[in-house]
């Protein structure tokens, strides 16, 4: 027999499985050392009311004859997907079609499962510094990838160049790792390509809710054009607290035709085979904290996730450390000091000042001396780390 040799050529560890090795090596040998993490995008406030009462009221019902729930639809209770809808009518005035969309366990694995309805040969283009992600699972595949750099010279936001040939490209905005984030004008370049070339654009929506900024769009469906050229994929993990409870959804436009093939028809056969659907409770919990009482619980931990961000942004410029991010994003990537590269700094930062960071070389060559940094964790924590950093290198 034959195993997948594409497996060979990517990193023989998941970035973040090899932070926790290095925290786990460094606290072995550093017994009682207080870290404070700021390295995966894992949150800290508990899930909101809302969600914790639809979760018992649902494990109620499936404790009860009446109420019991087996396999449920492969693409989520009806209950949901409407309420998806409805988000996002409410928050960018987009409408979205119940059929369209499909409830998953999180981003991260549609992201990789999508490419199960696209040929081998597609080209994929991805931004680099990327989150690891979309270039390991069309790796493991077997994919031609071409970069774009994000540099500071293009703010972190690579445009289409006219002589890119891509079949496939990942936009994630707000962008995972730098916090940079695409404008509209920008995003319609983005959607006027990938329409005029015939590529699908796989977008990462990951951060939606952290937008502020009304000139950034929360999802590629307020632009004109995306319907025909692009999916989109969410998550509660962030928005929601729902990075343990997993849920998110993918959303495949009834207008995308590729090959005379609608891919949503394609993404339902797909899933009606893999997949069995996430359980009832947590469709509850999602649908829950869609609502308006849920919907106003979980923007107050986004709130307090912004401040944090605040605060970690205020130290940065104290110090001169030039940054982006931190303003419609959890997170901030932050310039290494004294030209150290993103290893040295991440293991003189965790050394010296006990945080944890993410070396921005793990994301791709363009994110080599810088780091991430994320806001994801308490107020306490963070203004502690902010003191230390300032104490050690101010
Ligand atoms: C990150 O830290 O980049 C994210 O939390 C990872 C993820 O969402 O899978």
């Amino acid at each position: 027999m034959k195993i997948n040799k594409n497996y060979q050529n990517i990193e023989e560890t998941y970035l973040f499985s090899e932070i926790a090795e290095r925290v786990r090596k460094y606290m072995a040998e550093n017994h009682g050392a207080s870290l404070i993490k700021m390295g995966i995008g894992d949150v800290t406030r508990p899930l909101s009311k809302s969600a914790v009462d639809a979760l018992i009221k649902a494990a109620e019902e499936m404790g009860t004859a009446e109420g019991f729930h087996g396999y449920g639809p492969e693409q989520g209770y009806e209950f949901l997907r409407d309420e998806i809808a409805d988000y996002y009518q409410r928050t960018s005035g987009v409408k979205i079609f119940s059929d369209e969309i499909f409830v998953s366990d999180g981003a991260k694995s549609d992201l990789g499962n999508i490419l199960d309805i696209f040929d081998v040969d597609n080209v994929v283009a991805v931004t680099d510094p990327v989150y690891p992600v979309y270039v390991d699972t069309n790796v493991m595949a077997g994919r031609k990838i071409v970069k774009l750099s994000a540099t500071a010279e293009n703010g972190f936001l690579p445009m289409p160049d006219p002589d890119l040939q891509a079949d496939i490209i990942y936009l994630c905005s707000p962008n995972n790792p730098t916090g940079a984030a695409y404008d509209k004008d920008r995003l319609q370049q983005w959607v006027d390509f990938a329409n005029a070339h015939g590529s699908v654009i796989l977008y990462d929506a990951a951060y939606e809710s952290f937008i502020s900024d009304p000139d950034i769009p929360r999802t590629i469906f307020a632009i004109e054009g995306a319907r025909s050229c692009a999916i989109e994929f969410c998550s509660l993990s962030k928005t929601a607290g729902f990075t343990g409870t997993r849920c998110g959804y993918t959303i495949v436009p009834g207008g995308l035709v590729r090959d005379g093939i609608q891919l949503r028809k394609m993404w339902l056969r797909r899933q009606t085979t893999k997949f069995n659907g996430v359980s009832y409770p947590v469709q509850r919990a999602a649908a829950a904290v869609l609502k308006d009482q849920g919907l106003a619980e979980i923007m107050e931990n986004v709130a307090y996730y912004k401040e944090n961000a605040r605060i970690m942004a205020e130290t940065f410029s104290e110090l001169k450390w030039p940054f982006t991010g931190g303003k419609n994003s959890p997170y901030l990537w932050v310039k290494c000091p004294n030209e150290m590269r993103s290893w040295a700094f991440f293991d003189d930062l965790l050394v010296r000042a006990n945080v944890i960071c993410t070396p921005g070389s793990g994301f791709g060559d363009c994110g080599e001396g810088y780091v991430r940094f994320t806001s994801f964790n308490t107020r306490d924590n963070t203004i502690e780390a902010m003191k230390r950093i300032r104490e050690i290198y101010g």
